[in-house]
Protein backbone atom coordinates (compact mmCIF):
# COMPACT_ATOMS: atom_id res chain seq x y z
CA UNK A 1 0.00 0.00 0.00
CA UNK A 2 1.30 3.10 -0.82
CA UNK A 3 0.76 6.80 1.48
CA UNK A 4 -2.79 8.06 1.26
CA UNK A 5 -2.34 12.07 0.74
CA UNK A 6 -2.09 13.36 4.14
CA UNK A 7 0.33 10.55 5.36
CA UNK A 8 2.29 11.32 2.29
CA UNK A 9 2.81 14.65 2.90
CA UNK A 10 3.60 14.32 6.65
CA UNK A 11 6.33 12.00 5.47
CA UNK A 12 8.20 13.89 3.15
CA UNK A 13 8.01 16.86 5.48
CA UNK A 14 10.07 14.75 8.18
CA UNK A 15 12.57 13.39 5.51
CA UNK A 16 12.79 17.40 4.57
CA UNK A 17 13.53 18.15 7.65
CA UNK A 18 16.14 15.09 7.82
CA UNK A 19 17.84 16.45 5.36
CA UNK A 20 18.07 19.96 6.95
CA UNK A 21 19.00 18.41 10.06
CA UNK A 22 22.07 16.66 7.99
CA UNK A 23 23.50 20.18 7.36
CA UNK A 24 24.06 19.68 11.38
CA UNK A 25 24.96 16.73 11.80
CA UNK A 26 27.73 17.46 9.82
CA UNK A 27 28.44 20.65 11.73
CA UNK A 28 29.30 18.71 14.86
CA UNK A 29 30.90 15.74 13.72
CA UNK A 30 34.01 14.65 11.58
CA UNK A 31 34.26 13.63 7.60
CA UNK A 32 34.80 10.17 8.72
CA UNK A 33 33.90 8.28 11.88
CA UNK A 34 36.30 5.32 13.45
CA UNK A 35 34.35 2.21 11.79
CA UNK A 36 35.09 -1.71 11.30
CA UNK A 37 34.22 -3.82 8.98
CA UNK A 38 30.86 -4.95 9.14
CA UNK A 39 29.91 -2.60 11.70
CA UNK A 40 26.41 -1.39 10.10
CA UNK A 41 26.04 -4.63 8.18
CA UNK A 42 25.95 -6.18 11.64
CA UNK A 43 24.07 -3.84 13.42
CA UNK A 44 21.00 -4.12 10.98
CA UNK A 45 18.09 -7.16 11.02
CA UNK A 46 19.35 -10.36 10.06
CA UNK A 47 16.17 -10.34 7.83
CA UNK A 48 13.42 -8.19 6.84
CA UNK A 49 10.96 -7.97 9.46
CA UNK A 50 7.69 -9.59 8.35
CA UNK A 51 5.48 -6.42 8.85
CA UNK A 52 6.51 -3.36 7.11
CA UNK A 53 8.00 -0.39 9.13
CA UNK A 54 5.11 2.52 8.50
CA UNK A 55 6.88 4.72 11.20
CA UNK A 56 8.49 7.46 9.00
CA UNK A 57 10.27 8.68 12.39
CA UNK A 58 11.58 5.29 13.23
CA UNK A 59 13.36 4.96 10.05
CA UNK A 60 14.70 8.34 9.99
CA UNK A 61 15.92 7.14 13.54
CA UNK A 62 17.38 4.84 11.32
CA UNK A 63 19.50 7.02 9.17
CA UNK A 64 20.41 9.49 11.69
CA UNK A 65 21.62 6.88 14.22
CA UNK A 66 23.30 3.95 12.35
CA UNK A 67 24.00 4.56 8.86
CA UNK A 68 24.96 8.50 9.10
CA UNK A 69 27.22 7.63 11.75
CA UNK A 70 28.79 4.79 9.50
CA UNK A 71 29.54 7.10 6.67
CA UNK A 72 32.09 8.92 4.96
CA UNK A 73 30.82 12.56 4.76
CA UNK A 74 31.37 13.88 1.20
CA UNK A 75 29.55 16.98 1.65
CA UNK A 76 31.66 17.46 5.19
CA UNK A 77 32.78 20.93 4.52
CA UNK A 78 36.11 20.07 5.92
CA UNK A 79 36.16 16.92 2.96
CA UNK A 80 39.06 17.75 1.01
CA UNK A 81 39.64 14.00 -0.27
CA UNK A 82 39.37 12.91 -3.67
CA UNK A 83 37.53 15.33 -5.77
CA UNK A 84 34.12 16.69 -4.94
CA UNK A 85 30.36 15.18 -5.04
CA UNK A 86 28.45 18.31 -4.64
CA UNK A 87 24.74 17.77 -3.82
CA UNK A 88 22.98 21.52 -3.69
CA UNK A 89 19.41 21.05 -1.84
CA UNK A 90 18.29 21.64 -4.84
CA UNK A 91 19.38 18.22 -6.13
CA UNK A 92 17.50 16.63 -3.42
CA UNK A 93 14.13 18.32 -4.65
CA UNK A 94 15.54 17.13 -8.25
CA UNK A 95 15.93 13.79 -7.29
CA UNK A 96 12.49 13.55 -5.44
CA UNK A 97 10.70 14.85 -8.74
CA UNK A 98 12.99 12.41 -10.91
CA UNK A 99 11.83 9.68 -8.94
CA UNK A 100 8.20 10.81 -9.43
CA UNK A 101 7.75 11.50 -12.51
CA UNK A 102 8.88 8.33 -12.96
CA UNK A 103 9.71 6.75 -16.75
CA UNK A 104 12.14 4.89 -18.41
CA UNK A 105 13.31 6.58 -21.51
CA UNK A 106 14.61 4.06 -23.93
CA UNK A 107 13.51 5.52 -26.08
CA UNK A 108 11.68 9.02 -27.68
CA UNK A 109 8.10 7.49 -27.84
CA UNK A 110 8.41 5.54 -24.30
CA UNK A 111 9.28 9.05 -23.17
CA UNK A 112 9.33 11.84 -25.15
CA UNK A 113 9.38 14.83 -22.14
CA UNK A 114 12.63 13.26 -21.07
CA UNK A 115 13.78 12.69 -24.38
CA UNK A 116 13.74 16.50 -25.19
CA UNK A 117 14.58 17.96 -22.42
CA UNK A 118 18.28 15.88 -22.03
CA UNK A 119 18.26 17.54 -25.27
CA UNK A 120 17.89 20.72 -24.28
CA UNK A 121 20.25 20.13 -21.28
CA UNK A 122 22.93 19.08 -23.64
CA UNK A 123 22.36 22.34 -25.82
CA UNK A 124 22.55 24.60 -22.24
CA UNK A 125 25.66 22.86 -21.48
CA UNK A 126 27.40 23.04 -24.65
CA UNK A 127 26.87 26.81 -24.46
CA UNK A 128 27.84 27.20 -21.07
CA UNK A 129 31.00 25.18 -21.03
CA UNK A 130 32.09 26.93 -24.83
CA UNK A 131 32.01 23.76 -26.58
CA UNK A 132 31.63 23.66 -30.44
CA UNK A 133 28.58 24.16 -32.09
CA UNK A 134 28.17 20.84 -33.57
CA UNK A 135 28.05 18.97 -30.84
CA UNK A 136 23.82 20.19 -30.62
CA UNK A 137 20.97 18.73 -31.18
CA UNK A 138 19.91 22.41 -32.32
CA UNK A 139 22.76 22.56 -35.18
CA UNK A 140 22.28 21.51 -38.63
CA UNK A 141 24.60 18.03 -38.45
CA UNK A 142 24.21 14.53 -36.77
CA UNK A 143 25.90 15.78 -33.31
CA UNK A 144 24.55 15.36 -29.44
CA UNK A 145 25.06 14.46 -26.36
CA UNK A 146 23.34 12.88 -23.54
CA UNK A 147 23.86 11.58 -20.05
CA UNK A 148 26.18 8.70 -18.86
CA UNK A 149 25.97 7.46 -15.90
CA UNK A 150 30.01 8.02 -15.29
CA UNK A 151 32.82 9.29 -16.65
CA UNK A 152 33.83 5.65 -16.61
CA UNK A 153 30.81 4.88 -18.81
CA UNK A 154 31.54 7.16 -21.22
CA UNK A 155 34.72 6.63 -21.77
CA UNK A 156 33.84 3.13 -22.64
CA UNK A 157 31.32 4.15 -25.07
CA UNK A 158 33.78 6.07 -26.91
CA UNK A 159 36.02 3.27 -27.04
CA UNK A 160 33.77 1.14 -27.84
CA UNK A 161 32.64 3.42 -30.92
CA UNK A 162 36.00 3.78 -31.86
CA UNK A 163 36.22 0.32 -32.46
CA UNK A 164 33.49 0.10 -34.13
CA UNK A 165 34.17 2.63 -36.62
CA UNK A 166 37.93 1.81 -37.23
CA UNK A 167 37.09 -1.70 -38.38
CA UNK A 168 34.02 -0.38 -40.37
CA UNK A 169 36.71 1.72 -42.30
CA UNK A 170 39.66 -0.48 -42.09
CA UNK A 171 39.95 -4.38 -42.79
CA UNK A 172 42.38 -5.05 -40.30
CA UNK A 173 43.14 -7.73 -37.25
CA UNK A 174 40.87 -6.60 -34.90
CA UNK A 175 43.21 -7.72 -32.52
CA UNK A 176 45.92 -4.73 -33.09
CA UNK A 177 43.85 -2.44 -32.46
CA UNK A 178 46.04 0.22 -29.41
CA UNK A 179 44.04 2.78 -27.21
CA UNK A 180 46.12 5.40 -25.93
CA UNK A 181 45.95 7.39 -22.59
CA UNK A 182 48.45 9.39 -20.66
CA UNK A 183 50.43 8.12 -17.67
CA UNK A 184 48.28 10.27 -15.61
CA UNK A 185 44.91 9.25 -17.16
CA UNK A 186 41.98 8.15 -14.67
CA UNK A 187 41.90 4.24 -14.60
CA UNK A 188 38.97 3.85 -16.51
CA UNK A 189 40.02 4.75 -19.73
CA UNK A 190 42.62 1.56 -19.78
CA UNK A 191 39.62 -0.14 -18.72
CA UNK A 192 37.39 0.84 -21.33
CA UNK A 193 40.50 -0.06 -23.49
CA UNK A 194 40.60 -3.48 -22.08
CA UNK A 195 36.52 -3.91 -22.43
CA UNK A 196 36.77 -2.89 -25.84
CA UNK A 197 39.52 -5.29 -26.43
CA UNK A 198 42.30 -2.82 -27.70
CA UNK A 199 46.13 -2.89 -26.58
CA UNK A 200 46.46 0.02 -23.98
CA UNK A 201 49.33 2.20 -24.35
CA UNK A 202 50.27 4.73 -21.49
CA UNK A 203 51.93 7.45 -23.42
CA UNK A 204 54.91 9.47 -21.33
CA UNK A 205 54.00 12.90 -19.62
CA UNK A 206 55.77 15.94 -19.56
CA UNK A 207 57.18 18.09 -16.99
CA UNK A 208 53.83 18.79 -16.32
CA UNK A 209 52.03 15.88 -16.31
CA UNK A 210 50.79 16.51 -19.81
CA UNK A 211 50.64 14.19 -23.06
CA UNK A 212 51.87 16.03 -26.33
CA UNK A 213 51.11 15.47 -29.82
CA UNK A 214 55.10 14.97 -30.01
CA UNK A 215 55.41 12.12 -27.08
CA UNK A 216 51.97 10.64 -28.67
CA UNK A 217 53.36 10.45 -31.52
CA UNK A 218 56.61 8.94 -30.96
CA UNK A 219 54.67 5.91 -29.08
CA UNK A 220 52.04 5.44 -32.12
CA UNK A 221 55.09 5.51 -34.60
CA UNK A 222 56.74 2.32 -32.72
CA UNK A 223 53.50 1.05 -32.67
CA UNK A 224 52.86 1.25 -36.37
CA UNK A 225 56.06 -0.14 -37.23
CA UNK A 226 55.23 -3.01 -34.82
CA UNK A 227 52.12 -3.78 -36.89
CA UNK A 228 49.68 -2.47 -34.48
CA UNK A 229 47.04 -0.02 -35.52
CA UNK A 230 46.12 3.29 -33.47
CA UNK A 231 42.53 3.43 -33.09
CA UNK A 232 41.41 5.94 -30.07
CA UNK A 233 43.39 8.40 -27.99
CA UNK A 234 41.69 9.44 -24.60
CA UNK A 235 43.31 13.05 -24.10
CA UNK A 236 42.61 14.44 -20.28
CA UNK A 237 41.68 17.68 -19.49
CA UNK A 238 42.46 17.43 -15.71
CA UNK A 239 43.72 14.39 -13.88
CA UNK A 240 42.70 12.81 -10.68
CA UNK A 241 46.31 12.87 -9.67
CA UNK A 242 47.62 16.26 -9.79
CA UNK A 243 44.82 17.68 -12.10
CA UNK A 244 46.93 17.76 -14.80
CA UNK A 245 46.28 19.24 -18.76
CA UNK A 246 47.16 17.06 -22.27
CA UNK A 247 48.24 18.96 -24.61
CA UNK A 248 45.13 18.94 -26.80
CA UNK A 249 45.48 21.32 -29.55
CA UNK A 250 49.10 19.46 -30.47
CA UNK A 251 47.14 15.93 -30.19
CA UNK A 252 44.44 16.94 -32.87
CA UNK A 253 47.04 18.40 -34.95
CA UNK A 254 49.43 15.82 -35.07
CA UNK A 255 46.08 13.10 -35.52
CA UNK A 256 44.66 15.28 -38.13
CA UNK A 257 47.54 15.02 -40.16
CA UNK A 258 49.12 11.37 -40.02
CA UNK A 259 46.29 9.06 -38.39
CA UNK A 260 42.72 10.40 -39.66
CA UNK A 261 41.01 7.20 -38.38
CA UNK A 262 42.03 7.82 -34.41
CA UNK A 263 39.01 8.45 -32.44
CA UNK A 264 39.32 11.56 -30.27
CA UNK A 265 38.14 11.58 -27.07
CA UNK A 266 38.36 14.11 -24.24
CA UNK A 267 37.78 12.94 -20.22
CA UNK A 268 37.13 15.91 -18.62
CA UNK A 269 35.90 14.63 -15.46
CA UNK A 270 36.73 16.81 -12.99
CA UNK A 271 37.25 20.08 -15.17
CA UNK A 272 35.01 19.94 -17.59
CA UNK A 273 32.64 22.96 -15.60
CA UNK A 274 35.14 25.03 -14.93
CA UNK A 275 35.09 25.34 -19.07
CA UNK A 276 31.88 28.26 -18.08
CA UNK A 277 34.98 30.77 -17.28
CA UNK A 278 36.20 32.35 -20.12
CA UNK A 279 39.97 32.67 -18.55
CA UNK A 280 39.80 28.89 -19.05
CA UNK A 281 39.00 28.32 -22.50
CA UNK A 282 42.39 28.58 -24.05
CA UNK A 283 42.41 24.93 -22.79
CA UNK A 284 39.90 23.84 -24.84
CA UNK A 285 42.30 24.48 -28.07
CA UNK A 286 41.97 21.79 -30.77
CA UNK A 287 38.13 20.86 -29.43
CA UNK A 288 36.58 21.33 -32.63
CA UNK A 289 38.53 17.95 -33.94
CA UNK A 290 37.41 16.22 -31.10
CA UNK A 291 34.71 13.23 -31.90
CA UNK A 292 33.57 13.09 -28.09
CA UNK A 293 33.92 14.77 -24.87
CA UNK A 294 32.73 14.19 -21.44
CA UNK A 295 32.57 15.65 -17.79
CA UNK A 296 30.83 14.90 -14.28
CA UNK A 297 27.92 17.25 -13.32
CA UNK A 298 28.03 15.33 -9.97
CA UNK A 299 32.53 16.82 -9.50
CA UNK A 300 31.65 21.00 -9.65
CA UNK A 301 29.13 20.71 -12.31
CA UNK A 302 26.12 21.04 -9.68
CA UNK A 303 23.87 18.03 -11.45
CA UNK A 304 24.41 14.96 -8.71
CA UNK A 305 26.05 12.07 -9.45
CA UNK A 306 25.28 10.04 -11.73
CA UNK A 307 24.64 12.83 -14.45
CA UNK A 308 28.05 12.44 -16.85
CA UNK A 309 27.21 14.29 -19.79
CA UNK A 310 29.26 13.13 -22.93
CA UNK A 311 28.74 14.24 -26.49
CA UNK A 312 29.47 13.58 -30.02
CA UNK A 313 30.63 14.77 -33.46
CA UNK A 314 28.34 12.12 -35.24
CA UNK A 315 25.96 10.59 -33.20
CA UNK A 316 25.74 7.46 -35.52
CA UNK A 317 29.54 6.66 -34.86
CA UNK A 318 27.98 5.99 -31.59
CA UNK A 319 24.70 4.38 -32.02
CA UNK A 320 25.61 2.29 -34.91
CA UNK A 321 27.76 -0.13 -32.05
CA UNK A 322 24.34 -0.66 -30.13
CA UNK A 323 20.83 0.13 -32.37
CA UNK A 324 18.69 -2.94 -32.34
CA UNK A 325 14.98 -2.82 -33.12
CA UNK A 326 13.53 -5.62 -31.07
CA UNK A 327 9.74 -6.46 -32.58
CA UNK A 328 8.56 -5.67 -28.70
CA UNK A 329 9.36 -2.48 -29.23
CA UNK A 330 7.41 -2.07 -32.97
CA UNK A 331 4.48 -1.07 -32.14
CA UNK A 332 5.26 2.83 -31.26
CA UNK A 333 8.84 2.74 -32.62
CA UNK A 334 7.71 3.05 -36.46
CA UNK A 335 6.48 6.22 -35.75
CA UNK A 336 10.23 6.94 -35.48
CA UNK A 337 11.82 9.46 -38.71
CA UNK A 338 15.36 9.68 -38.08
CA UNK A 339 15.52 12.74 -40.05
CA UNK A 340 13.78 13.92 -36.98
CA UNK A 341 16.35 15.06 -34.77
CA UNK A 342 13.96 14.73 -31.68
CA UNK A 343 12.87 11.48 -31.96
CA UNK A 344 16.73 9.78 -31.01
CA UNK A 345 16.37 6.95 -29.01
CA UNK A 346 18.85 7.21 -26.10
CA UNK A 347 18.89 3.63 -25.84
CA UNK A 348 21.46 3.77 -28.77
CA UNK A 349 23.75 5.89 -26.78
CA UNK A 350 24.94 3.59 -24.43
CA UNK A 351 25.21 0.16 -22.75
CA UNK A 352 22.13 0.41 -20.46
CA UNK A 353 18.55 0.02 -22.31
CA UNK A 354 16.61 2.20 -19.71
CA UNK A 355 17.46 5.86 -18.97
CA UNK A 356 15.65 7.24 -15.61
CA UNK A 357 14.67 10.88 -15.61
CA UNK A 358 17.82 12.47 -14.66
CA UNK A 359 17.53 15.56 -16.84
CA UNK A 360 14.73 16.75 -14.90
CA UNK A 361 17.15 16.87 -11.65
CA UNK A 362 19.48 18.50 -13.70
CA UNK A 363 17.24 20.95 -15.33
CA UNK A 364 15.63 22.11 -11.92
CA UNK A 365 19.41 22.66 -10.70
CA UNK A 366 20.40 24.72 -14.21
CA UNK A 367 16.69 26.21 -13.76
CA UNK A 368 17.53 27.40 -10.14
CA UNK A 369 21.37 28.68 -10.30
CA UNK A 370 20.87 30.30 -13.69
CA UNK A 371 24.31 30.36 -15.75
CA UNK A 372 25.72 33.02 -13.28
CA UNK A 373 25.18 30.90 -10.62
CA UNK A 374 26.80 27.86 -12.09
CA UNK A 375 29.91 30.12 -12.53
CA UNK A 376 30.09 31.27 -9.30
CA UNK A 377 29.97 27.85 -7.78
CA UNK A 378 33.34 26.80 -9.95
CA UNK A 379 34.72 30.48 -8.98
CA UNK A 380 33.84 29.59 -5.22
CA UNK A 381 35.64 26.24 -5.27
CA UNK A 382 38.98 27.61 -6.86
CA UNK A 383 39.06 30.62 -4.44
CA UNK A 384 39.01 28.27 -1.32
CA UNK A 385 42.10 26.36 -3.46
CA UNK A 386 43.58 29.54 -3.81
CA UNK A 387 42.91 30.31 0.10
CA UNK A 388 44.76 26.98 0.93
CA UNK A 389 47.65 27.35 -1.54
CA UNK A 390 48.40 30.84 -0.04
CA UNK A 391 48.11 29.44 3.35
CA UNK A 392 51.17 26.84 2.38
CA UNK A 393 53.07 29.42 0.88
CA UNK A 394 53.00 31.61 4.10
CA UNK A 395 54.25 28.01 6.02
CA UNK A 396 57.32 27.33 3.94
CA UNK A 397 59.00 25.71 7.19
CA UNK A 398 56.08 22.85 7.48
CA UNK A 399 54.61 22.57 3.61
CA UNK A 400 55.77 22.95 0.26
CA UNK A 401 53.51 23.07 -3.28
CA UNK A 402 54.47 20.16 -5.57
CA UNK A 403 53.35 22.35 -7.81
CA UNK A 404 51.26 25.30 -8.53
CA UNK A 405 47.82 25.35 -7.76
CA UNK A 406 45.48 23.68 -10.40
CA UNK A 407 41.81 25.07 -10.69
CA UNK A 408 40.52 23.68 -7.13
CA UNK A 409 43.51 21.11 -6.51
CA UNK A 410 46.39 22.00 -4.16
CA UNK A 411 49.28 19.07 -4.27
CA UNK A 412 51.85 19.30 -1.00
CA UNK A 413 54.23 17.69 0.93
CA UNK A 414 55.43 18.56 4.31
CA UNK A 415 58.86 18.92 5.98
CA UNK A 416 59.44 16.67 9.00
CA UNK A 417 60.29 18.62 12.26
CA UNK A 418 62.89 16.80 13.14
CA UNK A 419 64.86 16.72 10.05
CA UNK A 420 63.68 19.55 8.39
CA UNK A 421 63.67 18.06 4.72
CA UNK A 422 61.02 16.79 2.96
CA UNK A 423 59.08 14.18 4.13
CA UNK A 424 59.85 11.23 3.05
CA UNK A 425 57.09 8.44 1.24
CA UNK A 426 55.94 6.98 4.33
CA UNK A 427 55.78 10.10 6.53
CA UNK A 428 53.22 11.10 4.06
CA UNK A 429 51.59 7.33 4.71
CA UNK A 430 51.58 7.92 7.85
CA UNK A 431 50.10 11.49 7.44
CA UNK A 432 47.21 10.38 5.87
CA UNK A 433 46.56 7.65 8.44
CA UNK A 434 47.12 10.10 11.42
CA UNK A 435 44.37 12.65 9.70
CA UNK A 436 41.87 9.74 9.72
CA UNK A 437 42.83 8.68 13.66
CA UNK A 438 43.63 12.18 15.00
CA UNK A 439 41.07 14.48 13.29
CA UNK A 440 38.47 12.35 11.22
CA UNK A 441 39.86 13.47 8.16
CA UNK A 442 39.91 11.83 4.76
CA UNK A 443 43.53 12.76 2.45
CA UNK A 444 43.94 11.65 -0.29
CA UNK A 445 47.69 11.06 -1.57
CA UNK A 446 48.96 10.29 -4.94
CA UNK A 447 52.14 9.75 -6.57
CA UNK A 448 54.07 12.42 -8.73
CA UNK A 449 57.49 11.43 -9.87
CA UNK A 450 58.06 8.91 -7.37
CA UNK A 451 57.16 11.03 -3.99
CA UNK A 452 54.16 10.31 -2.01
CA UNK A 453 52.47 13.35 -2.19
CA UNK A 454 48.95 14.88 -0.71
CA UNK A 455 45.98 16.37 -2.41
CA UNK A 456 43.49 18.82 -1.39
CA UNK A 457 40.44 20.19 -2.40
CA UNK A 458 37.76 21.56 -1.18
CA UNK A 459 34.41 19.47 -1.99
CA UNK A 460 31.56 20.55 -0.20
CA UNK A 461 28.88 22.98 -1.74
CA UNK A 462 29.15 24.42 1.80
CA UNK A 463 32.73 24.95 2.52
CA UNK A 464 33.97 28.00 3.26
CA UNK A 465 37.08 29.64 3.90
CA UNK A 466 36.94 29.24 7.53
CA UNK A 467 36.99 25.58 6.55
CA UNK A 468 39.74 25.90 5.25
CA UNK A 469 41.59 27.44 7.45
CA UNK A 470 40.79 25.02 10.28
CA UNK A 471 41.54 22.12 7.78
CA UNK A 472 44.90 23.97 7.60
CA UNK A 473 45.60 23.61 11.12
CA UNK A 474 44.65 20.08 11.78
CA UNK A 475 47.24 19.67 9.03
CA UNK A 476 49.63 21.96 10.49
CA UNK A 477 49.44 20.56 14.03
CA UNK A 478 49.96 16.81 11.98
CA UNK A 479 52.74 17.97 9.77
CA UNK A 480 54.48 19.34 13.64
CA UNK A 481 53.66 16.62 15.62
CA UNK A 482 55.11 13.87 13.33
C1 LIG B 1 39.67 12.54 -14.90
C2 LIG B 1 38.72 11.51 -14.36
N1 LIG B 1 38.17 10.63 -15.21
C3 LIG B 1 37.30 9.70 -14.78
C4 LIG B 1 36.94 9.62 -13.45
C5 LIG B 1 35.98 8.55 -13.02
O1 LIG B 1 34.73 9.13 -12.76
P1 LIG B 1 33.41 8.27 -12.64
O2 LIG B 1 33.30 7.84 -11.22
O3 LIG B 1 32.32 9.22 -13.01
O4 LIG B 1 33.50 7.13 -13.59
C6 LIG B 1 37.49 10.52 -12.53
C7 LIG B 1 37.14 10.46 -11.10
O5 LIG B 1 37.56 11.25 -10.29
C8 LIG B 1 38.40 11.50 -13.00
O6 LIG B 1 38.98 12.37 -12.17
Amino acid sequence: MDFNEEDFKSAAEKIASFIVEYDSILKNCTVANPVKPGDLYNSLDAKLPDSGEKSIDRLIGKVRDEISPRMVHWSHPENTAWYPAVAPKIIALGSMLENTLSCVGFSWSSSPALTELEQKVMDWLVDIYGLPEHFKFSASGTGGGCFQGTAGEAVLNACLAARGRFLSRKDVDPRKLIAYCSDQAHCSCSRAAQISLMQVRKVETNDEGSMTGELLVKQIKSDVADGFYPAFVAVTLGTTGICAFDDLKSIVEVLEAHYPNVWIHVDAAYAGPMFALKEYKNLLSGIDKVDSFNTNLSKIGIGGFDSSPMWVKNRFDLTNNFVENPDYLRSHENEINDENVHQVNFRDWTLAFGRKFRAIRVWLAMEWFGVYGIKEHVRNHIKLATEFEDLILKNTQVFELIKPRSFGLVCFKFLTKHRLKNGNNKDHDDFVQRAKIQYGLIVTSAIWKDQTYLRASFNAFASNSNDVFNVFQKFVNLALSE
